[in-house]
């Protein structure tokens, strides 16, 4: 019997997902650093060395679940070979009007307009400096993903992400700028060539310890802008490229359920997997697939298609913890 999906998912689906969420992560944060004692999977034949960094386990926790990095040490003791926290934009800000959240069950997927809610980035830079000074801070390698604030016009966002890279170049072990949200408008324009350039030519001139920076793609871009983006990450020395995020392609759910928003899970899979595969056919940076995975084949897919490292998300809310040991056991029967 499977206790995640048919005791505790059934009752914390009668509740409004974000109502879930908060509580999950409240409990987490709470509890996180008991969870040891569960330790899952741990072998030596799932570490993998990418940019430079050592992850235990080649399965991390997508951004978003942890925007404000409140329950870092659980993470690790669930069983995640890394964590990334955010989207951290420089000013803290409220997100979309309520309800942001939906999930479509038929189709095991999930809509979201959350729009960035977040603590801003110093009272975040704060809490990750109070972990740090505990023994608490996880052994995983820990991503911050960064994005621009919403009141900060478009023309200004390098320097937003600046601001907000500054204030937390000392906690994070790699940096994610998050180019490509549906819910913060015209965010994904600076996916586009010149705005591109700009921001990753002034990051990584101020990225002056080095950190791995990536960049978080858009599943709904051609394959053009693709070859584009991946011409100026070669020309910055970007360490990778996370694809994706969500989907604004919701022609895969009945039409009742399409709501504004990104789509995740289930239905994003294929497409997140056919670009997983075009980047690394076409580039030597390391690709970190997300999108679909809900269960270890969707996972050994994605590294069939070159993936060096994949994150959950919307796959963790339907299969619950549990998925992480299967992924692992997977790749571990594989060899
Ligand atoms: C996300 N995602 C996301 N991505 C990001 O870079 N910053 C963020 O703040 C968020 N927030 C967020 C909230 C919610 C509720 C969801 C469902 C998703 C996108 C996420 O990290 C991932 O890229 C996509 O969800 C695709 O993966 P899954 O969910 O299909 O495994």
């Amino acid at each position: 019997m499977n206790l995640y999906k048919e005791i505790v998912r059934p009752f914390l689906f009668l509740a409004d997902p974000e109502a879930v969420h908060h509580f999950a992560m409240d409990s987490l944060a709470l509890f996180g650093p008991l969870l040891h004692r569960f330790a899952p999977v741990s072998d030596p034949r799932l570490a993998r060395s990418v940019f430079g960094l050592r992850f235990p386990n080649p399965v991390g926790l997508a951004a978003g679940f942890d925007k404000n990095g409140v329950a870092l040490p659980a993470w690790q003791g669930l069983g995640f070979g890394f964590a990334e926290i955010g989207t951290i934009t420089a000013r803290a800000q409220p997100g979309n009007p309520k309800p942001r959240i939906f999930r479509v069950p038929e189709s095991r997927a999930l809509i979201n307009r959350l729009g960035f809610n977040n603590d801003g980035c110093d009272a975040v830079a704060a809490r990750l400096q109070r972990l740090r000074e505990t023994t608490q801070w996880p052994s995983i390698p820990v991503g911050i993903n960064l994005g621009k604030s919403k009141v900060t016009p478009l023309t200004e966002a390098t320097a937003d992400y600046l601001l907000s890279f500054e204030r937390l170049q000392h906690f994070g072990d790699y940096f994610v700028l998050n180019v490509s949200s549906p819910n913060t408008p015209g965010l994904r324009n600076l996916q586009d060539g010149p705005a591109l350039d700009e921001l990753l030519g002034h990051i990584q001139r101020r990225n002056t310890a080095g950190k791995p920076v990536v960049l978080k793609i858009a599943p709904d871009l051609e394959w053009a802008a693709i070859e584009e983006i991946l011409a100026l990450t070669e020309e910055h020395k970007l360490a990778g490229i996370i694809a994706t995020n969500t989907t604004i392609d919701h022609s895969s759910v009945a039409a009742e359920h399409r709501t504004q928003g990104g789509l995740s899970g289930a239905p994003l899979r294929a497409r997140a997997t056919e670009v997983v595969r075009f980047i690394a056919q076409r580039s030597k940076a390391p690709v970190i697939a997300v999108g679909g995975i809900m269960s270890a084949d969707d996972a050994l897919e994605k590294f069939d298609a070159g993936a060096a490292l994949v994150q959950l998300y919307t796959g963790y809310i339907y299969e619950g913890p549990g998925l992480i040991g299967k992924i692992c056991r997977a790749l571990l029967q594989r060899g």
